[in-house]
């Protein structure tokens, strides 16, 4: 099975949509302006499409073929640290772990950002406070999740992100 049908449309529409939000609003964007906040919001209901396809989207996009799993984490280490190299057609345990912990902290920003425009919560530095703490602990994860990626590219001789962008895993003459 040289090239396999991973990542389908809505996946791969909603990562790069992601990372272009994403960094426009840690980045580029103007945080004292209205489209900040409309950029941030947008970045809410892509991860909440997310959540849904999680549950009916197509076999590799759903959570249950790639639940969070400290074991399959610590094995994917060792792996690494042994030099063996299993070939995952979806997410590999550790990418998942990165992935709910990418999710779970862009609802956190988007979460903290709202609450700030609200009249109860209006002025409390204590919001501002978690959203900045948030945004750069996902500016942290970011770094580290394309790190890993280049890294896994290089050690199982899959190019990663050319399956983000065509959808199909190119997994070897095994
Ligand atoms: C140029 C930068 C980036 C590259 C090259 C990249 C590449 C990738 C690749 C190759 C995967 C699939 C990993 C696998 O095979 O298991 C992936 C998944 C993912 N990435 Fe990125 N990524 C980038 C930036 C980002 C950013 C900025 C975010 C979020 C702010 C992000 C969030 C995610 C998420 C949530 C997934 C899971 C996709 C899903 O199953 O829906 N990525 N990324
Ligand atoms: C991906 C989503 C988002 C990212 C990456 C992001 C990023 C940021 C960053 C980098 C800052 C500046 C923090 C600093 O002062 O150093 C900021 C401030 C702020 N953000 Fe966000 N944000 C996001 C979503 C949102 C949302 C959804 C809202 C509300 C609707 C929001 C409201 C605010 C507010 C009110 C501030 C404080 C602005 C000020 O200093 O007056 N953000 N955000």
């Amino acid at each position: 099975m040289p090239y396999t049908y991973v990542w389908d449309l809505f996946v791969r529409v909603f990562h790069w949509s992601l990372v272009v939000l994403f960094a426009a609003n840690a980045l580029v964007i103007d945080e004292d302006s209205k489209l900040h906040h409309w950029v941030g919001y947008a970045v809410v209901v892509l991860v909440g499409a997310r959540l849904i396809w999680g549950f009916v989207g197509t076999r590799y996009a759903r959570f249950a073929s790639f639940p969070p799993s400290i074991s399959g984490a610590t094995e994917q280490l060792t792996e690494i640290a042994t030099g063996r190299a299993h070939k995952h057609v979806g997410h590999t345990p550790l990418g998942a772990l990165m992935i709910y912990n990418l999710l779970a902290t862009l609802l956190l920003i988007g979460l903290s950002g709202y609450l700030m425009t609200t009249t109860m919560f209006w002025g409390a530095d204590w919001l501002e406070g978690l959203h900045k703490l948030a945004v750069s602990w996902a500016e942290i994860a970011v770094a580290l999740h394309i790190a890993a990626v280049v890294y896994e590219s290089r050690r199982l001789k899959i190019n990663l992100p050319r399956a983000m962008v065509t959808g199909y895993k190119d997994m070897g003459p095994e």
